[in-house]
């Protein structure tokens, strides 16, 4: 049976110099360029353009193929999946990006989620927290030490985000029917979904650091059975120069 329960987060930084952003935009597809034109700002055009490349790149490297000819489709919601013939691959992705770094998650075969944040102070963070976490959640916020406050609020919310992504339902999945844990320093994990507890509700949560001052959440569908391994997570940091060497290697454009 293969082994699909080797998970691999890829951290990149996405400030790139002109030249590579020009050679990342001749790797998207035409509906991409037609989306990174319609950024107002110049710094978001980059941003995506960049990583939707990175993403191809990645995805052409596991699967054997340019990175052009990645075929994606979208969910209900707007959630990218590997689309035509490379659907049957199972290969599993999901995408965040904060500033100038951007996260990829891979799953051999199982539904995926990430999400990163810079932990800051943001204002009115308590009452974004007493709208948007659940009861529990937030009253394990409300019980942090002041200090202790902007970590465990993007705790939340990165963990929160990284479980509607791996079920690719957006925020039309409503963020108070499932716990999450969030205490700096405690473990992450799922503590209940509806009426589920979160150890039996099908979905595993990770938190990782996706570089200084940032903090990051993978969530996994769990497969449970006498075969079923639990998910083995490898987070690796990958260098801009890597990536593009790599560019410079497959595609001549
Ligand atoms: C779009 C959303 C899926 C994530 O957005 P985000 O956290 O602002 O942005 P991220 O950088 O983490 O993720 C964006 C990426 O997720 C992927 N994505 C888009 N829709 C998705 C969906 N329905 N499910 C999973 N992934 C999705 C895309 O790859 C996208 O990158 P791209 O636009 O470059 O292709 C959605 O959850 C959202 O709108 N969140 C709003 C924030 C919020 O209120 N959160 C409350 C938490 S308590």
């Amino acid at each position: 049976m293969a082994d699909d329960s080797a998970i691999e987060v890829v951290v990149t930084r996405i400030d790139v110099g002109p030249d590579t952003v020009g050679a990342s935009a001749a790797l998207l597809s035409a509906e991409e360029r037609e989306r990174a034109r319609r950024f107002a700002l110049d710094r978001d055009r980059c941003r995506f353009t960049v990583a939707r490349a990175r993403l191809r790149q990645l995805l052409g490297m596991r699967l054997g193929v340019r990175p052009g000819s990645v075929e994606l489709t979208y969910g209900r919601r707007g959630k990218p999946a590997l689309g035509g013939a490379l659907a049957h691959s199972g290969l599993q992705f999901n995408v965040s990006h904060c500033d100038d770094v951007a996260v990829y998650a891979f799953s051999p075969a199982r539904e995926i989620g990430v999400d990163i944040e810079a932990v800051r102070v943001i204002p009115g963070a308590d009452e974004i927290a007493a709208h948007a976490f659940s009861p529990r959640e937030n009253a394990a916020y409300l019980a942090l030490a002041p200090r202790d406050r902007p970590l465990g609020f993007f705790n939340c919310w990165t963990r929160k985000e990284a479980f509607v992504k791996a079920l690719g339902a957006g925020l039309s999945h409503g963020l108070g029917r499932f716990d999450v844990s969030l205490a700096p320093g405690m473990p992450a994990c799922i503590l209940r979904v509806d009426s589920t507890p979160g150890d039996r509700c099908g979905w595993a949560l990770h938190g990782f650091v996706p570089g200084p001052g940032l903090t990051g959440a993978l969530v996994v569908q769990r497969v449970h059975g006498p075969m079923a391994d639990p998910e083995r997570i490898t987070v690796r940091s990958l260098p801009c120069r890597r990536l593009t060497d790599a560019m410079n290697e497959h595609d001549d454009a």
